[in-house]
């Protein structure tokens, strides 16, 4: 397994779209497993592979924190099936958008069908933290950050502050 460096935001790779897996291939599975390892030295609780500048449609999650026994899901090709219309609020954070959070909005329940490692096809539902974690990882496969659900004010202040970051990282 491989530590991969996370691409930070502003990057126009973060905006990418992502393309679908022909199938879940042994590459694929190791693309899954270097993805988790990433994720959990971060550490994170969803990484999606086009922050580590893979423009496939593949995500890794594990909301446990620590909390009991690793719990890692990974999915290929998601979609979700169905959402519910009752919306749910919760502070949401991103690997690619290192100390910044806010609330976003999003379904409360969704159901999502994905291939899973074993290039089976599963539908599982989710909600609370899981179906916001699944959304926030499926919106890096179009593109679309977090930021990108608050205010225009809020998003420009954000990334700015993380170009700041960035530049001090560089120098
Ligand atoms: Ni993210």
């Amino acid at each position: 397994m491989a530590i991969l460096p996370i691409i930070i935001a502003p990057d126009p790779k973060l905006k990418k779209k992502a393309e679908a897996v022909k199938a879940v291939d042994p590459k694929t599975v190791e693309l899954m497993e270097n993805m988790l390892e990433t994720m959990y030295l971060a550490p994170g609780i969803g990484l999606a592979a086009p922050q580590i500048g893979v423009l496939k449609r593949v995500i890794v999650l594990d909301i446990t924190k620590g909390n009991g026994p690793p719990d890692p899901i990974c999915m290929a090709n998601p979609e979700i099936t169905w959402c519910s219309d009752d919306s749910a609020t919760h502070e949401e954070g991103c690997l690619s958008l290192p100390e910044q959070y806010d609330r976003v909005t999003r379904p409360a329940k969704i159901r999502v069908s994905f291939l899973n490692k074993k290039n089976v096809r599963e539908e599982c539902e989710a909600d609370g933290l899981l179906a916001t974690c699944i959304q926030h990882e499926m919106d890096h496969l179009t593109g679309t950050l977090f930021v990108d659900h608050l205010s225009h004010l809020k998003r420009s202040i954000i990334l700015r502050k993380l170009k700041k970051l960035k530049k001090l990282n560089a120098s």
